[in-house]
């Protein structure tokens, strides 16, 4: 089965045995299939967040449940729950039509409402964790369902349990979130009050706030559609404030989040693009000119090319800098 389509890094390669489920009781049943259980599994939502690097001699299991209701209000509040296979920008738009705040800095995310838990998805200032409420998750050899809250999730930057402790165990079936009548709009990032100002907005909405948003993700980020990528291929470091501040006696540039009195976050886009990667063009890959941080695909590149490219940046970086980066995206 061609998982081309199923990819956003656009990878040629095929599974043994494809299956989309509408519900938790089509996946239940499923995962009861022998051919089924016997399988190694792969659960894809929009395969965003993911290279493949071969043919995967498994069950690729596609999580097709939809649908977004509201299971609860307050006077401030409103539970949106949605299912896991809805996409994720489409769910940011339905947030957006109800004139309910919390997710507008995730605009334009890339992948599924069940996937995003898994890698905590943040942008702009805002983390999933912010607005997460709860979600269902299905047990992959007893198919039992179970409730996770924020603490059970343990989110962390790109982390949760399913990414480590759960992981491989659990496919999330339906997320609930949080979201506020009344809205605090996170700019504190520079960019968006930049481009805010530029859109001549006043006073901006949460809709402006979204816009803007899409607006700077599109000037700096590739479209997969168009070339083939990940988003953001590395994590950004965190680094000892010790480590930081000789790393900053030689290059004065080095930009930082601080994150706590002892440690700093560097971005892995400047460290990468420091060590001459960004813009390069290997054959029919390579990294991005416009972000440093994100590898891409120009059409029928190999994953293990991709991957090969990943160490040499990693190399690259930790030789200049004695930094070491850790990959963002699942490599299979
Ligand atoms: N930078 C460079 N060169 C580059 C890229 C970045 O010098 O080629 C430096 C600049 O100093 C810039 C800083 O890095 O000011 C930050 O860059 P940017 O605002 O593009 O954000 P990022 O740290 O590179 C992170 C997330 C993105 C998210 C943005 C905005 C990670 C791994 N990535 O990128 O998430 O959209 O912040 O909040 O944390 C993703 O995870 O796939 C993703 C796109």
């Amino acid at each position: 089965y061609p998982l081309k389509s199923h990819n956003t890094f656009g990878m040629e390669v095929t599974a043994r045995l494809f299956a989309r489920f509408a519900s938790v009781q089509e996946l239940q049943e499923l995962l009861q299939m022998p051919e089924v259980k016997q399988a190694e599994k792969l659960v894809l939502g929009g395969g965003s967040n993911l290279l493949l690097t071969q043919d995967f001699d498994g069950v690729v299991l596609q999580n097709g449940i939809k649908g977004i209701e509201t299971v609860a209000e307050t006077e401030q509040q409103v539970y949106l729950k949605a299912g896991g296979g809805e996409v994720w920008h489409e769910f940011v738009q339905y947030a957006l039509q109800q004139n309910l705040g919390g997710v507008e800095n995730l605009s334009l995310i890339p992948g599924s409402v069940g996937a995003a838990p898994l890698q905590n998805i943040g942008a702009y200032g805002v983390e999933l964790k912010d607005v997460f409420h709860e979600l269902e998750a299905v047990h992959m050899v007893t198919g039992e369902v179970r409730t996770f809250d924020g603490a059970a999730c343990k989110f962390g930057y790109r982390e949760s349990v399913f990414k480590n402790e759960l992981k491989g165990q659990y496919i999330v079936s339906h997320v609930t979130f949080r979201l506020h009548r009344e809205h605090s709009l996170n700019t504190s990032y520079g960019a968006i009050t930049t481009t805010l100002q530029e859109m001549q907005v006043q006073q901006p909405r949460i809709q402006d706030v979204s816009a803007a948003v899409c607006h700077i993700r599109q000037s700096k980020l590739p479209d997969p559609k168009e070339i083939g990528n990940a988003g953001s291929f590395f994590k950004n470091p965190e680094i000892s404030t010790e480590q930081f501040d000789q790393l900053q006696q030689e290059y004065p540039a080095i930009p930082s989040y601080p994150i706590s009195e002892t440690t700093v976050k560097v971005p892995a886009g400047w460290l990468i693009e420091q060590c001459g990667w960004k813009g390069k063009v290997i054959q029919n890959y390579g990294v991005h000119k416009n972000q440093a941080l994100v590898l891409v695909n120009y059409g029928g590149a190999s994953g293990a090319h991709i991957r090969q490219l990943a160490y040499d940046i990693i190399q690259s970086v930790e030789d200049k800098f004695g930094i070491r980066l850790h990959p963002e995206v699942n490599i299979l």
